[in-house]
């Protein structure tokens, strides 16, 4: 992301699925007792408790899985086309056109470390991590990519909340760092030794177990391609799109915050937080507005691109002297 981009936007364009009118969130959130108190003040274990996480469900799959109206997008669906050929994933390419070179990709069987500041640390295939985790849901969500084109995707997978719940992080831990594979015979964008490889992203801990983080292991009501991150990713939607880290194959619980694949090569444009915010440019470009795949319409951005309800809570009072310091 360092290399301008903007020549990408030139690709074809279909037009867009109409999508189904559902739900409005907080409809939802009355009509499931939660208005008012919001999930961010709900505990891990009254979650699990009052079955919002129930680790008894069906394991992997079926797909597609139910949806969770309570995440309905808000705006058209993007084509899944276009969502699954116009893909960010370095290891495979600085372009958007590598669907194809990443098939090389094995994700199965698929290694998941998870260590650091947890109870025990624990080495375990991705289907196995599945299977512990409980039943898989459908969620839409908008995503923002730093580079300001922006699409609307059914993701399928678990809150990442319940990864963290089974990883047990004991009371020193403060963030979440997640790395992708390492393996530059089947990536060869992991040849370019100026790219501090592996990519990492972090999160605070908060974040990790604000509702809104997600595990996603589908796109589409089908299993995640290789090219969305297969066969585990982050998504989480009131970020810009770098922090949703693909393919991951270690979780790390830390007192130290992580610094991120992007921030290494370029802490002055990539910052740890990266919240969207159409007032805070990125040093090369504006970030008011975004492009969308498919329609090629461009839309105002909204802050936290529109999440703000469900996670503003989380910077309350952060960085009181630099109102911006969240946003890049
Ligand atoms: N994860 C890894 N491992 N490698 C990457 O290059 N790119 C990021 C993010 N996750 C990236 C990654 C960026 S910049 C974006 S915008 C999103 O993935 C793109 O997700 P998508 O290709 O599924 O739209």
């Amino acid at each position: 992301m360092p290399i301008k981009l903007q020549q990408n936007w030139a690709l074809p364009e279909t037009a867009v699925t109409p999508e189904n009118i559902y739900m409005n969130r907080r409809q939802w959130l009355q009509a499931a007792g939660f208005a008012g108190a919001g999930f961010a003040g709900v505990g891990l274990a009254a979650m699990f408790a009052g079955g919002m996480i129930n680790p008894a469900r069906a394991a992997i799959g079926p797909y597609p899985a139910p949806r969770n109206e309570a995440y309905v997008g808000g705006r058209a669906l993007t084509p899944e086309d276009e969502a699954t050929t116009y893909t960010n994933f370095y290891e495979f390419g600085s372009s958007k056109n590598i669907w194809r070179r990443a098939q090389k990709l094995t994700t199965d069987p698929w290694s998941v470390i998870i260590d650091g500041l947890v109870e025990t640390p624990v080495t375990l295939d991705a289907e196995d991590l599945l299977r512990q985790l409980g039943g898989l849901e459908e969620r839409i969500y908008r995503h923002r990519c730093v580079e300001a084109w922006a699409m609307t995707v059914p993701w399928t997978g678990v809150a990442l909340a319940r990864l963290v719940a089974f990883a047990r992080p004991t009371a020193s831990a403060k963030y979440l760092r997640m790395e992708t594979f390492l393996d530059p015979s089947v990536a060869p964008g992991q040849k370019q030794d100026w790219y501090p490889w592996p990519y990492v992203e972090g999160l605070t801990l908060a974040e990790a177990t604000n509702e809104l983080a997600f595990l996603a292991t589908g796109i589409y009501g089908k299993p995640m391609p290789a090219q969305n991150g297969a066969p585990l990713r982050l998504v989480v939607p009131w970020k810009y799109g770098f922090k949703s880290i693909k393919s991951i194959a270690r979780f790390t619980f830390t007192d130290q915050r992580p610094v991120s694949f992007w921030e290494q090569l370029n802490a002055k444009e990539y910052g740890f937080w990266a919240n969207v915010n159409p007032d805070v440019s990125h040093p090369r470009w504006s970030q008011a507005s975004e492009r969308l795949l498919g329609s090629g319409d461009r839309v105002p951005t909204q802050i936290y691109n529109g999440y703000g309800a469900e996670v503003a809570g989380l910077y309350a009072g952060m960085f009181p002297n630099d109102k911006r310091a969240l946003f890049h």
